[in-house]
């Protein structure tokens, strides 16, 4: 090799000596394990949110007809989070769980819808997802095939006031 050419490619040698330090040493601060007390603190943190929307289920406040979530979908019943993302024909698209509670707080409700990336929405989510642990994560699955779930008509829960 002739001197110019090492002068010529010395900078890519640079460069690549660079990426790699900064790849090893990201590697290595990702990989430190959460101790248990961390652990148990974010799961703590988890819990506190599954029950602040565990209470807002239960309350009539998002709406304006005195209905809840807990009136139709009682411990999280036929909310499906699992299936999510998928066609949802009320919503005319592909669309997210999130979508959909804002769906029935506008609807079923007759309120008014929360930002996507609100406390309330992501207490709500926590609520309906955390009542499904453990159910198979199946976007798209037709929950609705045999019996629907969420029925019109006789017994079905009317706004108190
Ligand atoms: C008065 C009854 C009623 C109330 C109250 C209600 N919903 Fe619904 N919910 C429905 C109906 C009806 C559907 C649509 C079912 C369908 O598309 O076949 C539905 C569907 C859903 C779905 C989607 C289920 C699926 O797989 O398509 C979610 C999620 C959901 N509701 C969340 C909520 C949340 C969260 C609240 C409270 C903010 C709420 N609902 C309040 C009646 C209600």
């Amino acid at each position: 090799m002739k001197a110019n050419s090492w002068t010529k490619y010395s900078g890519f040698a640079v460069i690549g000596v660079s990426i790699v330090t900064l790849l090893v040493s990201n590697a290595i601060q990702a990989k430190r394990p959460f101790t248990d007390a961390e652990a148990e603190d974010q799961q703590n943190m988890l819990l506190a949110v599954v029950a602040k929307g565990d209470a807002l289920w239960h309350d009539p406040v998002l709406g304006t007809n005195g209905l809840a979530c807990a009136n139709c979908h009682p411990d999280g019943a036929a909310t499906n989070p699992h299936t999510w993302p998928k066609f949802q024909t009320n919503l005319g698209k592909v669309g997210t769980l999130r979508d959909m509670i804002n769906w029935c707080i506008q609807i079923p409700l007759e309120g008014q819808t929360i930002a996507l990336d609100s406390d309330e929405m992501t207490a709500l989510e926590a609520y309906a997802t955390f009542t499904h642990r453990g159910v198979a994560i199946s976007p798209g699955k037709d929950e609705q095939h045999g019996a629907v779930p969420v029925a019109s008509g006789p017994g079905y829960p009317k706004p108190t006031r």
